[in-house]
């Protein structure tokens, strides 16, 4: 089974220290050793905002901004392939072609963002559509895909199932609602859409929730079944739950 797994830079590095990036590296080997390949997308988190804010009243426009937000994805990166062992690559790969050719290495594949204008949340997609994964999982710090900003409004609402065109739907309202956030972006919620990739958003704080969602398909969180997205990933239904 092929999974790429985008990891949230606060849900990685919620604060200096390495101890949830050796809590993520442990899961992605384990998972790993049971026969998965695994891409691995890495966010920014607060790292990135505080740089992008600092740059921004530097003077910076919104392209070298966005590329000193890649730096930080990719260092975030390097910190994720500091905990892997030594069947991980070696830095994180600059686009999808490098990716692919490490995955097809059997090596475990990490990424931060590749070009300006977007988010790692679209590089999880692309990769996914890339590699013809079987399974996109979006570990991030909200519990799944809501009606609205939870934080925001106490009567928002999780979804357990979305199509990849509700998904596009519920996303896009949320980004015209100036300042809530979505846990997922447009671009990312496109991407799947067309790629009909089968899709998890998970609260991935706790690394053992990716683990369970890659092994059972078994989460709190929102699936992401696109129409046509065929039977559920076979390795599901042979493991024990
Ligand atoms: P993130 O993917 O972490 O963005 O990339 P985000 O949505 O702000 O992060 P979370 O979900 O809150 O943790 C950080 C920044 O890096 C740039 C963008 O400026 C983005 O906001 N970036 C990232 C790119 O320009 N291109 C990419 O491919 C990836």
């Amino acid at each position: 089974m092929k999974v790429v797994v985008s990891i949230g830079g606060s849900v990685l590095v919620p604060e200096p220290g390495g101890d949830r990036v050796a809590e993520h590296a442990a899961v992605i080997e384990e998972l790993i050793s049971e026969g998965c390949r695994i891409g691995a997308v890495v966010g920014g988190g607060g790292v990135a905002r505080e740089y992008i804010s600092a740059a921004r009243e530097l003077g910076a426009n919104e392209i070298e901004l966005d590329q000193l937000g890649i730096d930080v994805t990719r260092l975030n990166a390097r910190l994720l392939i500091a905990a892997l062992s030594e069947e991980s690559v070696t830095a994180p790969a600059l686009d999808y072609e490098e990716a692919s050719e490490a995955l097809r290495r059997d090596d475990i594949c990490i990424m931060g963002g590749v070009a300006p204008a977007q988010t790692t949340d679209a590089v999880g997609a692309a990769l996914a559509e890339y590699i013809d994964a079987d399974l996109l999982v979006y570990a991030t710090s909200v519990p799944g895909v809501y009606s609205d900003d939870p934080n925001e409004n106490d009567d928002a609402t999780k979804y357990d199932h979305l199509s990849a065109t509700e998904l596009v739907d519920v996303i896009a309202g949320l980004e015209m609602n100036a300042g809530a956030s979505a846990p997922v972006d447009l671009l990312a919620a496109k991407i799947i859409e067309r790629s009909g990739m089968r899709t998890i958003v998970l609260d991935g704080t706790d690394p053992d929730r990716i683990a369970r969602a890659v092994r059972h398909g078994d989460h709190e969180g929102t699936d992401v079944i696109p129409d046509g997205a065929g039977e559920e990933p076979t390795y599901w239904a042979n493991d024990e739950q």
